[in-house]
C-alpha cells in the first residue's frame, strides 16, 4: 500500500514537473514569436507613395518606408555627369548610375538613407554640416563618405547605399516597395 501510494505521488510529481516545463516553455516561446511578426504599423507601411514633382534638381528630400528614412534626390545634370565619369571597375561595390536608377530616369536617384556601416543615417550633400567629399552623402559616425550615386567612395562602409524596391507610377510619382 506504502509502495502504491509513493508510486501516486511520484507519478503527480512528474505530470506537474511536465506540466510546468510545458508552461515555462510557451511562456518564453509566444514573446519570442510575436516579436517575429511584422507589427501592424510596419504591414501599413509597406509601400510609401511620393510626390517627386517639388523636388528640384540638386535637392533631395527625405522619405520613411519600413520606419527607415529613403532618400530621393533629383540629380542635377553635372551630378550625373560627375557620376557617370567615374570608372565603374575602380569602385568598392561597382554599380553604375544606370543600374541604380530606372531606364530613362536616371536623373532620379532613390535610396535607403542608412548607413551600410552601421546604419547611422548620412547627411546630404545640402545639409550644412556634411563634408563629404564626393558631393553625395557623408555619414557623420565613421566618416562614410558616398558619391552623388550613392556609391560608397570612402571610409568603412562594405556597400553602396542600398536601392529600394520602387517604381514610377506616373512621371511624378513613385511607389516604395
Ligand atoms: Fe556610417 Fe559607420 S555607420 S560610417
Amino acid at each position: 500500500m506504502a509502495t502504491q501510494d509513493g508510486v501516486r505521488r511520484r507519478d503527480f510529481i512528474n505530470i506537474a514537473a511536465v506540466s510546468a516545463a510545458g508552461v515555462g516553455g510557451l511562456a518564453t516561446l509566444v514573446p519570442l514569436i510575436s516579436q517575429m511578426a511584422p507589427s501592424k504599423d510596419v504591414l501599413a507601411e509597406s509601400t510609401t507613395e511620393l510626390d517627386i514633382s517639388a523636388i528640384e534638381p540638386g535637392q533631395a528630400v527625405k522619405a520613411v518606408f519600413r520606419k527607415q528614412p529613403v532618400f530621393v534626390r533629383n540629380l542635377t545634370p553635372q551630378e550625373i555627369a560627375a557620376a557617370d565619369a567615374v570608372p565603374v571597375s575602380s569602385l568598392r561595390d561597382p554599380q553604375s548610375l544606370e543600374e541604380r536608377t530606372k531606364e530613362g530616369r536616371s536623373n532620379i536617384l532613390v535610396t535607403m538613407g542608412v548607413c551600410t556601416h552601421l546604419g547611422c543615417v548620412p547627411l546630404g550633400a545640402a545639409e550644412g554640416e556634411n563634408k563629404g567629399e564626393f558631393g553625395g552623402y557623408f555619414c557623420p559616425c565613421h566618416g562614410s563618405h558616398y558619391d552623388t550615386a550613392g556609391r560608397i567612395r570612402k571610409g568603412p562602409a562594405p556597400t553602396n547605399l542600398l536601392v529600394p524596391e520602387y517604381e514610377f507610377t506616373s512621371d511624378t510619382t513613385i511607389l516604395i516597395g
